[in-house]
């Protein structure tokens, strides 16, 4: 993942300002699974660093939940370039009078063949079904693409502009570093591998990252997991905790981290089990956890990908713990070419 970072970091300045000029006029994201994630993540970005909104919006329902694309730019989002439900939602976007700017890791795609302007993340191939690398350049490509955007439109300074990208380019040996405490993960996985259920909980711009996690786990290990803005608990998933029950909460010392105190206290006044992904030397958090796993502390935009690191390699630990190969999940393809 650090040189998979590395190499996407070196996209030239001037070609992604190119591609973030198709974006002037207001965009949608699309993208499926773990793509739809970057999506996500993509769009608090952009709403908490250049006070624009933009829907990050599932491929399968773009038909149906969008309607105003004359004019506008669908940013695409897809690793593989091929995924049926990502080509249907574009050439729709198309045939309504949209541009399309693609994001792919895949050169010569159908993607890039259909999109007005590509850029492509520089993984190198990615064989395993799951998607790790790729997500996380996904997320380095599309924030390269709104810090670009917001020096454009004057919501960023030059120097506020240097400075994200700065960090930005401390990301490779930030997640080298993270990737070097993977015996802490593979011990606590240990613990969590015989467990039926676990909600993966964030908020702000961890959503997606609590989403993505939960994702990784259900693909390759086969437990149940359900990964939603922690704030929704109590409007109903509360009610299935009983003590024991493995809550992951994604919480970075970030603007949402007062808020999501009370969302494990909560938890933890049912019984539940508490798995954190902390700043470290939060000691606050440490307290109320039963568990934690550090991550250094960062500006607010990079921790998604920073706390990525830990959830990718829980549910790695735990397939194999469980005997499954974490590479070839049941019924599942790498590139999904069916609606
Ligand atoms: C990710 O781990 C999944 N295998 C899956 O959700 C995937 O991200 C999705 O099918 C989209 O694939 P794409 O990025 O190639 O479009």
């Amino acid at each position: 993942q650090p040189l998979a970072i590395k190499e996407t970091l070196k996209i030239p300045q001037s070609f992604i300002d190119r591609c973030a000029s198709l974006l002037d006029n207001g965009f949608y994201m699309t993208g499926s699974g773990t793509s739809y994630h970057a999506c996500l993540s993509a769009s608090y970005a952009v709403s908490r660093r250049l006070g624009m909104d933009t829907r990050a919006v599932l491929s399968s329902e773009f038909v149906d939940a969008v309607a105003d694309l004359e004019g506008k730019t669908v940013v695409a989002v897809s690793q593989s370039g091929e995924t049926a439900d990502t080509l249907g939602a574009i050439k729709h976007a198309k045939s309504k009078g949209a541009k399309i700017l693609g994001i792919t890791n895949t050169l010569g795609s159908s993607l890039t063949r259909l999109s007005d302007a590509y850029l492509c993340t520089q993984s190198g191939p990615e064989i395993g079904v799951a998607a790790t690398k790729t997500f996380i350049t996904q997320l380095t490509a599309l924030d390269m693409l709104a810090l670009r955007l917001g020096l454009r439109r004057g919501a960023l300074s030059e120097s506020a502009y240097a400075s994200d990208m700065s960090a930005l380019r401390k990301l490779p040996k930030l997640v080298a570093h993270q990737l070097e405490g993977a015996d802490r993960v593979k011990t606590l996985s240990m613990r969590y591998a015989g467990r039926k259920d676990a909600f993966f909980l964030g908020r702000g711009i961890n959503v997606a990252t609590a989403m993505e996690g939960a994702l990784k786990l259900k693909e390759i290990s086969y437990i149940h997991a359900e990964g939603y803005a922690a704030g929704e608990s109590k409007h109903g998933p509360i009610s299935l905790v009983e003590p024991g029950f493995l809550c992951v909460f994604i919480a970075p010392k970030d603007s949402t981290r007062g808020k999501i105190i009370g969302n494990v206290m909560e938890m933890k006044a049912r019984g539940a089990y508490i798995l954190s992904l902390i700043t470290q030397g939060d000691r606050e958090l440490e307290d109320v956890s039963d568990d934690y796993v550090e991550v250094p502390e960062v500006e607010e935009g990079i921790y998604p990908m920073l706390c990525t690191v830990p959830l990718q390699l829980f549910a790695y630990y735990i397939a194999t713990i469980r005997g499954l190969d974490p590479d070839k999940p049941r019924n599942l393809a790498k590139s999904v070419t069916v609606l």
